[in-house]
């Protein structure tokens, strides 16, 4: 049958195939900035309803059986922003946080910070704490939010780690392997990411799991973070499922 264009009716418009989801997609959470100046509003009205597109995609993640989730929140860099940007970055955070303790279990969701933990409040950092050890009872879709994260920073930890390995005589530098260094990182455990989906028309990385991303599809789109929603999520994993994935071999017969 002709695959062209012409002759795309309905019944061609590819569909979401559930028997091939990505196991871990990772979301580069941008635009709610823009969003909120094109709308002459405060650009902390962005984040607000930002978070709300978070939620209702982590809901969905959910329902439709994604594995992992893992979304950057707050970059490294991002403390170069106005303080009061800032603190209604992390007061949206926090309230997010407080209200996974009281949901998480229901809902079957696991819930991880990753990042430089130590520079957030003595207030978050002990909510945190309590989402670790309430996500120990749930089974179900891993929700890993980056806050205060940065790929080069979790890969200077990671060296600091292992090198204090080495000089205590417990490691051997001979075996550091990919593995080891897998290990090190926030994201030890979790798979690396399937598909990394950057909304906002911004065609870069910013920072975002440099190590892990080795072999990830890219989706990016012009869509603002606060405009996306589970259509556009779907036209990311359709858009995954099309591509061929060689990890360096040759395509299969
Ligand atoms: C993403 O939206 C949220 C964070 C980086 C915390 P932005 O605030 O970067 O939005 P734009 O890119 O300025 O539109
Ligand atoms: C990346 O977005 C960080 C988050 C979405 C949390 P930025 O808006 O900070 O990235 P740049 O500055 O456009 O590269
Ligand atoms: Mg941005």
């Amino acid at each position: 049958l002709p695959s062209f264009p012409f002759f795309t009716s309905k019944s061609q418009v590819p569909k979401l195939d559930p028997e091939k989801l990505p196991e871990h997609i990772a979301i580069i959470m941008d635009g709610n900035g823009r969003w909120a100046t094109a709308k002459g509003l405060p650009r902390t009205a962005g984040h607000k309803v930002g978070s709300e597109t978070f939620r209702k995609i982590a809901t969905y993640c959910n329902n439709i059986g994604i594995k992992h989730l893992t979304v950057y929140a707050f970059s490294t860099e991002n403390w170069k922003r106005p303080k009061e940007e800032v603190d209604t970055i992390m007061g949206l955070l926090k309230q997010y946080l407080l209200e996974a303790c009281e949901k998480m279990v229901k809902d079957n969701i696991s819930l991880k910070v990753l990042g430089d933990t130590s520079r957030l409040s003595p207030e978050i950092q002990e909510i945190i704490q309590r989402t670790d050890e309430l996500s120990l009872q749930t089974t179900g879709l891993k929700v890993n939010v980056c806050i205060n994260y940065g790929g080069r920073g979790e890969l200077v930890h990671a060296m600091q780690k292992l090198a204090q390995k080495v000089s205590s005589g417990e490691l051997d530098p001979e075996d550091i392997t990919e593995k080891t260094i897998s290990d090190a990182l926030y994201t030890a455990g979790v798979p690396d990411p399937d598909l990394i989906i950057r909304p906002s028309g911004e065609v870069r990385i910013s920072n975002f799991l440099l190590w892990q991303s080795a072999y990830a599809e890219f989706y990016f789109t012009p869509v603002l973070w606060p405009d996306f929603d589970e259509n556009e999520l779907d036209q990311a994993i359709i858009s995954y499922q099309t591509r061929s994935r060689r990890f360096g071999g040759i395509k299969k017969a």
